[in-house]
């Protein structure tokens, strides 16, 4: 569940603050499936890097189940890295790991032992078809398929942590 209240976002460029989100109200159920839309520059990035957490609100609330805004930089990276899956809009792919590797990082973070994380990730890459190529490095592979590998290091859940355990 997600419950944004009276969200600002503004950017400082050469000393100027500029106002990109205001006062955005949101609820998204648990199960929900949400399409953000609109045109380029207008702050869907933004809104999601605030919702992943990755970014902090200028003002508002964002509280995701509990209150998130008074979780520590610590607590804040152990929720993400437990309940929350991101696919970047340019990828982030980790360039000097094969793919394989990729998908198997965020998995140990989630404490998933190696034997199970290596099996885990194979099935995650054998999804989209990738599975030939999981010995290669990002660059070695076009836009699309490194966008699939990319999909497929989403996948989060405590279930698969505990899986692994
Ligand atoms: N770090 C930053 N510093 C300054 N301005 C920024 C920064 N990040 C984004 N912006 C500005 O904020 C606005 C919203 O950017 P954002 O990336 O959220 O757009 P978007 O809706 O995701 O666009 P697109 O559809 O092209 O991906 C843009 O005008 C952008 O120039
Ligand atoms: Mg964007």
């Amino acid at each position: 569940m997600i419950h944004v209240v009276r969200l600002d976002k503004s950017f400082l460029v050469a000393g100027k603050a500029v106002p990109v989100l205001r006062g955005v109200d949101l609820d998204v159920a648990t199960g929900e499936m949400v399409a953000l839309v609109g045109d380029s520059g207008s702050g869907k990035s933004t809104l999601m890097n605030i919702l992943g957490g990755l970014d902090r609100p200028s003002t508002g609330q964002l509280l995701g189940g509990r209150d998130v805004s008074r979780l520590t930089v610590r607590e804040w990276g152990r929720t993400r890295s437990r309940d929350i899956g991101f696919v970047f809009q340019s990828f982030n792919l980790i360039p000097t790991a094969t793919i394989l590797e990729n998908v198997e990082l965020p998995l140990g973070y989630r404490g998933m032992a190696p034997g199970a994380r290596r099996q885990r990730a194979v099935a995650l890459l054998d999804r989209p078809g990738l599975g030939d190529h999981a010995r290669r490095y990002p660059q070695q592979l076009s836009g699309g398929q490194q966008q699939r590998v990319a999909v497929a290091r989403a996948p989060v859940g405590p279930a698969q942590a505990a899986a692994g355990r």
